[in-house]
């Protein structure tokens, strides 16, 4: 359908001889600490430079390569220094900011500030494009409270492949509140990023991409998973409570996180900042796009292992559940300590409207098979292919609105939405989990699901320049399962 782009042919992705995954661990093998060779990368924390009360960052994606093992030599896309994804961005609410971007990956490229609350033409989104070899700076000031954010490729049909060679990097928003509160908050140290992605790789080190029409279908999935570019990794932490900022930046694959002892660990944040309060969970699931930040207990001294389990939903009353558990990343604890306590309360969550009068905008997601997918129309958002020439949804700005998104094809899909951090109010009626109650960008929706979701644009409005939104599949994405809204004044607004 596409045609065959510099970062595709970078990635392999035709027929290939033999078994391509060569001595790497695989997902199901068996729990041993021999596996954990790596030390974990962490991504070096990058605070920009303030001039002028200005916050200004320079980022230049250009290819690269990156070992991944011994002499891999593994073609990847990075940011400044970083081979492969690209160092975390540090900022304060309330600042001006200012992303000095410039393509050096040998195609066209977008990047998208993914959960920030923004002007749409400093998204990122498809309209922004950034010729190979150009520039573009997006400046806009950061009205939003502390949370774990993301950067990543948004070219369009080009996005799967692009954050799959490694265009992808956290943003850290922080705020007076979240200084106050006493979390663990020493980067790298008891505040870990970890950015979870999966991977194959052919034998001679290439990433392998897309090669069948299932690999579309389910969304590309690797056998292999990189934490913040790591294979096999491990880190080594103080015995004291660990904070993990974690985002799923895989193309496709849902992650069900827990330790092997089912050990309980606290939520403390979704995609767009604090929860109310810490959620004490077992297991928690997590979506391609999602963030969740989470309280491990390390003061006892054991060493724990992360781990992901099998996935698990539901197509009407048949439970559908995954096979593959893997592991994620070691801990090793050094020595002993007391466990701390955890604020009671994270964060004040504003009072919603009452739903029953709002507006109500209704999302469709199918998928089609057959001849309808062979022609590039198998993935749907009511009923439509993205055509970037067309507006989908006309929303006025600083409204509440309901939004239902409807999920009527047989695999879950994780819907995002720009520019805002929206309420979930409902999945099929019923009121979600207290670790879900929080602010979100991005929800997974089971099939046969309808998830409520309460929102409302605030302050800024463009009637000819649209902001997306998408399943987070970067597949389905880049094939279609993705749509445009623009937020404008209301007409005749007293
Ligand atoms: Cu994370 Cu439209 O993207
Ligand atoms: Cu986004
Ligand atoms: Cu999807």
């Amino acid at each position: 359908m596409k045609r065959r782009t510099l970062i595709r042919s970078l990635l392999a992705g035709g027929a290939f001889l033999g078994n391509p995954w060569g001595p790497l661990p695989l997902l199901s093998a068996a729990a041993d600490a021999t596996r954990f060779y790596n030390r974990l990368a962490i991504p070096p924390l990058y605070s920009g430079k303030q001039k002028d009360g200005v916050r200004t960052f320079e980022l230049t994606a250009r290819q690269n390569r990156t070992d991944f093992w011994p002499g891999s030599g593994t073609p990847t896309l990075g940011f400044n220094d970083q081979t492969y994804l690209g160092p975390t961005l540090k900022m304060v609410r309330g600042e001006s900011v200012e992303f000095r971007v410039r393509n050096l990956i040998g195609e066209p490229t977008a990047v998208h500030w993914h959960g920030m609350h923004l002007p749409a033409v400093m998204d990122g989104g498809p309209h922004q494009e950034i010729a190979n070899g150009g520039r573009w700076t997006a400046r806009f000031s950061i009205h939003q409270p502390a949370a774990t954010l993301w950067y990543h490729s948004h070219q369009m049909h080009q996005t799967g492949p692009q954050v799959y060679g490694g265009m992808a990097g956290l943003i850290l928003i922080s705020d007076k509140h979240a200084e106050a509160l006493s979390l663990p908050n020493i980067y790298g140290e008891d505040d870990i990023p970890l950015v979870l992605q999966d991977r194959d790789f052919a034998r001679d080190g290439r990433l392998i991409y897309v090669r069948h029409m299932h690999d579309v279908m389910r969304g590309k999935r690797g056998r292999n998973i990189l934490v913040n570019g790591t294979l096999a990794p491990y880190i080594e932490v103080p015995p004291r409570q660990i904070r993990f900022r974690i985002l799923n930046g895989s193309n496709a694959r849902t992650f069900t996180l827990g330790f092997p002892d089912n050990r309980s660990f606290l939520a403390i944040a979704s995609d767009g900042g604090f929860l109310s309060r810490p959620v004490s969970l077992q297991r928690l699931r997590l979506s391609p796009g999602e963030r969740a930040e989470i309280l491990v207990d390390c003061s006892t001294g054991e060493d724990l292992i992360l781990r992901s389990y099998p996935e698990e939903f539901f197509i009407g009353r048949q439970r559908v559940r995954g096979f593959d558990t893997f592991d994620l990343l070691q801990l090793r604890v050094k020595g002993r300590g007391k466990p701390r306590g955890v604020p009671a309360r994270l964060l004040e969550m504003p009072p919603l409207p009452p739903q029953e009068l709002l507006p109500v905008r209704r999302f469709t997601l199918q998928m089609a098979m057959g001849m309808r997918m062979m022609r590039g129309e198998g993935f749907t958002i009511n009923g439509k292919v993205m055509n970037l020439h067309r507006i989908d949804e006309r929303v006025p700005v600083d409204t509440w609105e309901r939004w239902e998104i409807d999920n009527r094809s047989n695999m879950p899909h994780p819907f995002h939405i720009h520019n805002v951090q929206f309420r979930i109010t409902d999945r099929n009626g019923l009121t979600p989990p207290a670790h879900e109650q929080g602010w979100k960008d991005t929800v997974l929706v089971d099939p046969g699901e309808r998830v409520g979701l309460l929102l409302r644009f605030e302050r800024y409005t463009n009637p000819s320049l649209p902001y997306m939104y998408h399943c987070h599949i970067l597949e389905h994405e880049d094939r279609g399962m993705m749509g445009q809204f623009t937020v404008e004044q209301e007409k005749n607004r007293t």
